[in-house]
């Protein structure tokens, strides 16, 4: 089981803690049925995730239609449950599949809706560095990953969706998106900063941290999840390099000194 390093809980808690990060950060729970039935009549949408991420996998939306009405989307699909009991035996059916007891320990977030680009819903993967030696994170890097025809997750393995660079999917999304995309970038800039030192705060030597970043329709941000080991595949599939170098130079720099 890849396992990257501290769980989406504990990283949520610790965000949690600056007050400044609030705001961003969409609240989540353990998962019970009341925190599920809670979230639900509170904001309709969910997501319901393995705390240990796994690049997508084993994701599901959950959204409330009406009265005893529930729709569950894993991958592209879509199905609709017409009873709490029908839902909650689907969940629960869904975490008895996983091996691993920690597999099997499940978060409840409120859903972001995303904003898209050709309908598509997409986030933002944002890298961050310091150098070692140095107390001072810079952002490296960001593209946007936009969710498969049919997905809720924007993991690109999973979902066959594609990369693009920020300011064109920005500038795809809805009017005012497109029209704030310079000051959004700042923003993302200014909130994943914050981000990265309150988990650069416990583990200390980390030198690189990777942001999932949401932008809802409204242009707000969102941070919807900390990796402390990013993948930066993403980066290559630009046809801009330039940022993939600069991350890869930087890393490399740092795993010469011991
Ligand atoms: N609260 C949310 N609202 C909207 N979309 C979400 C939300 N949580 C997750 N997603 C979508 O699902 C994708 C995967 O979720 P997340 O990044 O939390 O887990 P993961 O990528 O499987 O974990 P890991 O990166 O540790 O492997 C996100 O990139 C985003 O597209
Ligand atoms: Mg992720």
């Amino acid at each position: 089981m890849r396992y990257t390093g501290g769980s989406k809980w504990k990283k949520h808690k610790l965000m949690m803690k600056n007050r400044n990060l609030q705001p961003h950060l969409p609240e989540t729970a353990k998962f019970t049925p009341e925190i599920l039935w809670n979230y639900l009549r509170k904001y309709n949408k969910v997501v319901f995730k393995p705390v240990i991420g796994r690049r997508g996998r084993n994701i599901l939306k959950v959204s409330r239609l009406g009265e005893s009405q529930y729709e569950i989307h894993l991958k592209n699909k879509k199905n609709i449950y017409t009873s709490e009991k029908e839902t909650l035996s689907y969940i629960e059916k869904f975490i008895r599949k996983r091996k691993h007891s920690l597999q099997r320990t499940y978060i409840v977030q409120r859903y972001i809706d995303l904003a898209t680009y050709e309908n598509k819903p997409f986030d933002i993967r944002v890298v961050v560095q310091r150098r070692k030696g140095s107390s001072e994170w810079h952002v490296t890097g960001m593209v946007s990953k936009v969710a498969g025809k049919g997905f809720m997750v924007t993991n690109n393995g999973l979902s066959g969706g594609i990369v693009l660079p920020v300011t064109s999917a920005l500038g795809k999304a809805n009017d005012d998106i497109a029209r704030n995309r310079k000051e959004i970038m700042k923003e993302i800039e200014r909130v994943v900063l914050i981000a990265t030192k309150r988990l650069a705060s416990y583990w200390k030597k980390q030198t690189i941290m990777g942001l999932d970043v949401g932008v809802d329709r409204e242009g707000h941000v969102w941070i919807i999840e900390g990796n402390l080991c990013p993948g930066i595949k993403n980066f290559y599939k630009l046809d801009d390099k330039t940022m993939y170098r600069r991350i890869k130079n930087i890393r490399r720099e740092n795993n010469k000194i011991i």
